[in-house]
């Protein structure tokens, strides 16, 4: 009798493939896995006869590139969305596109069940698992790393015994996990937080003293808050993105090193790497400050804050995401025009910016002739401006003559 499936996320590692015989057996699933490229370097063709070879019953490998920019990455650039200020997001986005295309996959080939490689401990798990309990909650969820309790020789061990090939180099010390809009590593020496990273975590970037002495000037064009352009060509999303990760690297820019909350509650040490990531928010958030008020920059920013932890808790898939993003696109319809960027050893600094929605008028804001602010104006202003803090004082603060206490400041002896 023919067994039941599971979708099984397979990136070629030693744990996935391992998980091809294992769930076989002990969960009698005939395994086909499922491979897509998010632009993460690799040529999932190959991944995709390894897990033939592995033992699995049939392989999907999708180029998801264009659905992962499209809808994930610049969405989550448009609303400003970084995870405690510093993280722009590329695993926390990728989880619940491949989650998504799994369940596809799933219903196309009538699986009973998905399986992911993520650890018991950290945040992919609970996007994966999070994406599938909403979309399909019929589905089992297969989580072998969080069950077995193995050591590594162990697994090579039982690798060895299944004819399952482990790469002869040895492995890296970390774990990594990259795509289009970032590489993400963690683990191995990053593990003490006082301990500057070693130079060999970083892939994708130069160190500082290894980048061009001179600097690079970029313009990158926008409209409705997404880039169509690199220096004066309109650009499809994925060469933008791959083009302004090499410059970015090459000049040593996306370098992050956070102490970040894990869901779970425990705190991680983590390096990212994420040039285009980098540049593109700061060149987002310049050209916002030309073309949006000052109530929506503002507001803006409580929504940038609850967009990042949304991404993070792999919560993308609720009704909360898509009022919130009803905001952003409505927010973002007049972020049209370029941000001049200046790359020089590590650093993407904004150095000019321009919109025909620009909202900078020189008239208004020149201290050279042509100054059309109304300076007779200001004084009735303020006048009504500082009004009630002006009444507070008379009646609270400087009552009986006394002068104005700086609270916590001064004690009242220091007064005597
Ligand atoms: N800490 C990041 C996140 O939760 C990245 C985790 C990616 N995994 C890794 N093996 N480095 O989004």
């Amino acid at each position: 009798m023919a067994r039941d499936r599971v979708i099984l996320a397979y990136s070629g590692g030693l744990d996935t493939s391992v998980m091809v015989p294992w769930i076989g057996e002990k969960y009698n699933l005939d395994v086909v896995t499922f491979t897509c490229d998010l632009g993460q370097g690799e040529d999932i063709e190959k991944i995709k006869q390894k897990a033939l070879k592995t033992g699995a019953v049939d392989a999907v490998a999708l180029d998801a590139r264009n659905l992962f920019v499209d809808l994930f990455v610049w969405p989550a650039l448009m609303a400003g969305a970084l995870y405690e200020g510093k993280y722009p997001l590329a695993t926390a986005l990728g989880r619940p596109l491949i989650a998504k295309l799994m369940v596809d996959v799933a219903r196309e080939k009538g699986a009973k069940a998905v399986a992911h490689g993520c650890t018991g401990k950290g945040n992919d798990q609970v996007r994966f698992d999070c994406t599938f309990q909403t979309l399909a909650p019929d589905l089992q969820i297969i989580a072998p790393v969080r069950e077995w309790k193995w050591t590594r020789d162990e697994e090579i061990k039982y690798a060895a015994k299944n004819n399952i090939q482990v790469e002869a180099k040895a492995e890296s010390p970390y774990s990594v996990d990259q795509n289009i809009f970032g590489r993400s590593v963690e683990a191995g020496l990053l593990e003490d937080p006082w301990d500057e990273p070693p130079e060999e975590a970083y892939q994708w970037t130069n160190a500082a003293a290894k980048c061009p002495n001179d600097p690079e000037y970029i313009e990158i064009e926008f409209e409705h808050g997404r880039p169509i352009g690199l220096n004066g060509t309109k650009m499809d999303a994925v060469p933008l993105l791959e083009k302004l990760n090499q410059i970015g690297g090459k000049h040593g820019v996306g370098r992050i090193d956070h102490v970040e909350n894990r869901l779970v509650g425990i705190k991680s040490r983590e390096v990212y790497e994420a040039p285009a990531a980098v540049i593109l928010h700061e060149a987002h958030r310049e050209l916002e400050s030309l073309c949006l008020s000052r109530q929506a920059m503002r507001f803006k920013t409580l929504v940038s804050q609850e967009y990042a932890d949304l991404i993070y808790n792999g919560l993308w898939f609720s009704a909360f995401h898509q009022d919130l993003f009803q905001f952003v696109l409505s927010n973002q319809r007049f972020v049209k025009g370029i941000a001049r960027v200046k790359l020089l050893k590590g650093r993407a600094a904004v150095v000019g910016r321009k919109s025909e929605y620009s909202l900078y008028s020189k008239k208004l804001a020149t201290y050279e002739t042509g100054d059309m602010f109304d300076h007779d104006a200001a004084k009735g202003f303020i006048r009504l401006h500082g009004l009630s803090q002006q009444t507070q004082a008379q009646r609270q603060l400087l009552k009986d003559g006394r002068g104005f206490d700086l609270p916590g400041l001064l004690s009242s002896d220091d007064k005597k």
